[in-house]
């Protein structure tokens, strides 16, 4: 039997995390530790709940007394870290409670693994602690971290400190950095879920600037996996990245999300860029991929999939977005929707959208993914 605290498990990935987990892993208990932030929501894990080797406990990471009382109570071997506010607009407003729960929050975690001398202690960590890629080049794990944005920055400290622990005090630590996961559950301030709901409703879809920054968008269930690989085999003391080798533009993405809602392309929208906003990602996945894993879905696959999915499961959305999000859609959208075409940018209607031809395949060749059409 092993004894998995997954904080932050009530959130996006964190949620996809446990029911991948318990689905795969007959003897394993997940004790989800969660401050319920406004990107925490039990509905996520709503389908657990009768299952024994679930359990729930509301909590803060910084709280090391109510972290130690958790990992005692439980018997707790492992601990897997998702908690983190993460949304990079909300880190540009307001950087606080980013600093507070990455650098403070994942300090407090990893006193709390050295107290109990635990088995491992992982932390989720991502691409944007690279900074923003220029074409041709893709992040190693040992490539030196460049964050740009708050959010970024907070993400880059944790790990650094993860490392920190490692080499000091023998912590038998590893870390993921994913690319942009996509797929149920995922809170509608990030690209997908708002441009898919939008959508939905008839809405506008807020394109930053231009819409050709690249991600390489996967599917969060091929993340959970990778995860899990690094926990089964993974080296002590390494970083994985975790992507698919396929960048896709933010208006590809779009086209497909579009195609899949049947929805018309005048509802694109540029709006003023996001200040800072690193314009691509690119991952080199040589090292997880050599551990076993591959994406199990290419990145078509993985935004129709979760298109598809909001289209379904209106319970899950509607309720967040008629809360707390519509301040901070305003705060976030009102006056650069309400300024018209983002200067320099074309009127809505001749918006072309980048055919998906265009999706850029990585630099790597023996990566390479089929055309997507
Ligand atoms: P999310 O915002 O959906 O969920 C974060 C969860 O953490 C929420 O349930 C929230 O309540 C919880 N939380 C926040 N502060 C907490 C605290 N102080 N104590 C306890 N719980 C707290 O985020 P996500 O998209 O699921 O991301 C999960 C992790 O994966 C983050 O560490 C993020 O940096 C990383 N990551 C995300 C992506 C992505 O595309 N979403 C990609 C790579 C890495
Ligand atoms: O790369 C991994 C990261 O992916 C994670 O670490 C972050 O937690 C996660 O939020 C995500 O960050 P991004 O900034 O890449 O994701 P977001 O969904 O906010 O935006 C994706 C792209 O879409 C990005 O180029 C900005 C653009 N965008 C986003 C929003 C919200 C828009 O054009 N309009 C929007 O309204």
């Amino acid at each position: 039997m092993r004894n998995l605290l997954v904080t932050g498990g009530a959130g996006f990935i964190g949620s996809n995390f446990v029911h991948y987990m318990l689905a795969h892993h007959s003897d394993y208990r997940l004790v989800v530790y969660d401050k319920l932030t406004y990107a925490g929501n039990l509905d996520n894990l709503l389908a657990l709940q009768d299952d024994p080797r679930y359990t729930f406990i509301h909590g803060d990471i910084c709280d090391r007394a109510a972290v130690a009382a958790t990992v005692a109570d439980h018997d707790i071997d492992t601990i897997v870290n998702f908690a983190a506010q993460t949304h990079v607009d909300r880190s540009i407003m307001d950087p606080d409670a980013f600093i507070q729960t990455s650098v403070y929050g994942t300090y407090t975690l990893l006193e709390v693994a050295r107290q109990f001398g635990l088995e491992r202690y992982h932390q989720i960590s991502t691409d944007e602690v690279y900074g923003h890629i220029p074409p041709g080049q893709s992040s190693k794990e040992n490539d030196r971290v460049d964050p740009r944005s708050p959010y970024a920055a907070s993400k880059a400290s944790a790990d650094l400190l993860v490392n920190a622990y490692h080499v000091t005090y023998g912590l038998p630590v590893t870390i993921t950095r994913g690319s942009n996961n996509i797929g149920p559950y995922q809170y509608p301030e990030k690209a997908l879920p708002l441009f898919a709901t939008n959508a939905i409703d008839h809405l506008p879809l807020p394109v930053y600037g231009d819409g050709r920054q690249m991600r390489e968008y996967q599917h969060v269930q091929d993340h959970c996996e990778a995860i899990d690989l690094v926990l089964q085999r993974g080296t002590i003391g390494e970083i994985y990245n975790v992507g698919t080798g396929v960048e896709v533009e933010n208006l590809a993405m779009i086209a497909i999300l579009l195609d899949v809602l049947d929805r018309p392309p005048s509802l694109i929208r540029h709006v003023t860029d996001r200040p800072g906003h690193d314009r691509r990602y690119s991952l080199d996945i040589h090292k997880i991929t050599a551990l076993g894993w591959e994406p199990g879905h290419t990145p078509e696959e993985a935004i129709s999939e979760a298109a598809a999915w909001y289209r379904d499961n209106e319970w899950w959305w509607r309720k967040i977005k008629s809360g707390e999000f519509r301040r901070y859609y305003e705060a976030q959208y009102g006056e650069r929707l309400r300024a018209g075409p983002h200067p320099g940018r074309s009127h809505p209607r001749s918006s072309r959208l980048v055919p998906r031809q265009r999706m850029v395949v990585a630099q790597d060749q023996e990566r390479r993914v089929p055309p997507l059409l």
